[in-house]
């Protein structure tokens, strides 16, 4: 249970709208938002999960998931974040649900990051970062990696994504060009997401609290 977590998640309705179909993010932040957009589920058009950790919440609450590919771009996406910098950048995928995240922020008119004050930093890179990579490729990718940033990748060992893959997470990085070192980091082969949301970081960020900062 965290206070800071629950009042940003809460704090997360105000961007819903009547009708809205809802893009929704993974973890225990998420979680909240989820708990609380069940209290108006009568009035939205269903929510689009990036896990099937979230869909079965959403579910559990009654509350209609869909497929991305039938219901195109969306107003709202919500989702929590491990790091967010001044410019609303962030690290993603503790959770291991980055890649399906990035598609739904990319579909995404507004990206609302919900966030307790611990995740804020001046620059990313304090808490590993998250890399999905093909399973073949791990070893190739990781050598890659290092070889780009520096930083050492370590294999989340016994986790397997929502799509199959496993998850290499990258220790001793200061990313002061999160634009660039997410550009490079795609281009490896194996490479399937990066948990770098800087090309497309959040719209709004809303750090819980009483009250809520939004920046
Ligand atoms: C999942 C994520 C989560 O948003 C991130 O790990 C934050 O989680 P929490 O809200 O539990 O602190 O990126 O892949």
């Amino acid at each position: 249970m965290s206070a800071s977590k629950r009042l940003a998640g809460e704090k997360a309705i105000d961007y819903v709208e009547d009708g809205m179909i809802v893009g929704v993010g993974t973890g225990s932040t998420v979680a909240y938002f989820i708990d609380a957009l069940a209290r108006m589920r009568d009035r939205i058009g269903g929510a689009v999960s990036s896990s099937e950790q979230s869909t079965q919440h959403l579910r559990g609450h009654g509350i209609d998931v869909l497929d991305l590919n039938a219901v195109g771009p969306l107003p709202l996406y919500v989702d929590g974040a491990d790091e967010c910098d001044p410019h609303r950048r962030l690290i993603k995928g503790g959770g291991a649900a980055l890649t399906r995240e990035k598609i739904i922020a990319e579909a995404s008119e507004r990206f609302v990051c919900i966030v307790d004050p611990a995740k804020q930093v001046p620059v990313l890179g304090r808490f590993p970062l998250p890399i999905e990579v093909i399973p073949m490729a791990r070893s190739l990718a990781a050598r890659a990696i290092l070889a780009a940033t520096g930083g050492q990748p370590v294999w989340r060992e016994g986790v397997v994504t929502d799509n199959g893959n496993w998850i290499l997470d990258v220790h001793g990085l200061s990313i002061t060009d999160p634009v660039a070192m997410e550009r490079e980091l795609n281009q490896i082969p194996g490479v399937v997401g990066v948990g770098l949301f800087a090309r497309r970081p959040a719209d709004v960020v809303i750090v819980g609290g009483e009250p809520p900062l939004v920046l």
